[in-house]
């Protein structure tokens, strides 16, 4: 099946323009989503049996893979996203305001590196789009799978009002989020970097975790996991008063990381400006994952992502001791069993530790 993918709908999608056929895959996710009987079969095919469930931050994960944030921005197909094996999704970045994104074209495939440049620039349809969403979908604790919320800035707030712009998008949010993304790392939005440093990330940490907990005082519940996710292009210093902020305040955890804007080497061909994620990525990413796992002793649990596209590469990054990875451009390269088909593998691979 995977090679079916591969060889033949690969060479029809990839002739559509890239976002087109990004469109055409989430319409598609969409309408199968209304057929709950045909998900249930999709559910019961892409099955992993015997897979290692994960405990973390209080959530239970049937299994460590998910669905990298990107992918559905306003949670319009998570139902059938979550028939094809994944173990958790994450949905966004969704930002306060709806915006339309950067101009067209903003998304570029370079099979030759199996990577793709992105400069979305956070389009989507706004967190009170993304609640009315949320209110028809299964409640967080009933959930075959969980879902995370990836929140961002919008871009028309400056920098300097971006603390109450993230803190409306978490209130809206909070009771359908099983935990929360705090995305500050992505290059498409100007300015939106600069909040993983300097003064802006523990007062922007230091509100959300001060809502946080008056939202589940109020509700009688344990306080909603939140992780930062963080960019590739840190030094390690950066790295460093990046995890001690997060100590400090509290949160339950890092992803690592989003796309970089380096472009090194046999990557200088790529002349498109934007995040460039997939294999190029990886290397990178595992290092980053590595670095932080060594330096917080492993006491900071770790989402990686990044150039995420086999058993291979999965076992590398969980290796470098990350506990739930996730990925996006290998599901554009590989097709729509990678989650399922990395799930099996890590079955085979925890197997054999015992
Ligand atoms: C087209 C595209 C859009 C993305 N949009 C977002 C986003 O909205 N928010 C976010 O946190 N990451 C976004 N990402 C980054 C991915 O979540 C992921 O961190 C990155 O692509 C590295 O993983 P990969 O190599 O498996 O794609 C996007 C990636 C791509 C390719």
């Amino acid at each position: 099946m995977p090679q079916l993918y591969t060889s033949l709908l690969r060479k029809l999608l990839f002739a559509q323009e890239a976002e087109k056929m990004h469109e055409y895959a989430l319409i598609t996710l969409r309408l199968l989503g209304y057929f709950k009987p045909v998900c249930r079969v999709m559910e019961k095919f892409n099955q992993v049996h015997g897979a290692n469930p994960i405990k973390l931050f209080g959530i239970n994960f049937p299994n460590m893979v998910g669905l990298a944030a990107g992918f559905d921005k306003n949670g319009e197909s998570m139902r059938s996203l979550g028939a094809l094996g994944f173990g958790h999704l994450e949905i966004g970045t969704v930002t306060r305001h709806k915006q339309p994104g950067n101009v067209r074209p903003r998304l570029f495939r370079y099979p030759e590196h199996e990577a793709i440049v992105n400069r979305m620039g956070f389009n989507n349809e706004g967190a009170e789009a993304l609640v009315e969403k949320l209110t028809k979908y299964t409640p967080p604790g009933k959930r075959r799978i969980p879902v995370g919320i990836n929140i961002g800035k919008t871009k028309k707030v400056p920098i300097e009002e971006a603390v109450d712009d993230y803190t409306e998008s978490f209130n809206l949010l909070a009771d359908y989020a099983d935990y929360f993304a705090i995305n500050v790392s992505s290059p498409n939005t100007p300015d939106l970097r600069k909040l993983q440093t300097g003064s802006y990330l523990p007062q922007l940490l230091g509100a959300l975790t001060k809502i946080n907990t008056e939202h589940a005082q109020k509700m009688g519940t344990a306080p909603i996991p939140i992780l930062l996710k963080i960019a590739p292009d840190l030094t390690f210093r950066e790295i460093d008063n990046i995890v001690q902020t997060l100590i400090e305040n509290r949160l339950d955890g890092i992803i690592a990381t989003n796309t970089t804007i380096q472009r090194e080497g046999a990557l200088a061909n790529i002349t498109e400006t934007g995040g460039l994620s997939g294999t190029p990525l990886h290397a990178r990413s595992v290092e980053i994952i590595k670095y932080i796992y060594r330096s917080t002793e492993g006491k900071l649990p770790i989402i990686g992502v990044g150039g995420i596209s086999d058993e291979v590469t999965a076992g590398r990054t969980i290796d470098a001791g990350a506990s739930l990875i996730q990925f996006y451009t290998g599901m554009v390269y590989k097709g729509p069993f990678l989650a399922r088909n990395i799930a099996r593998s890590q079955v085979w691979r925890h197997s054999d530790w015992v």
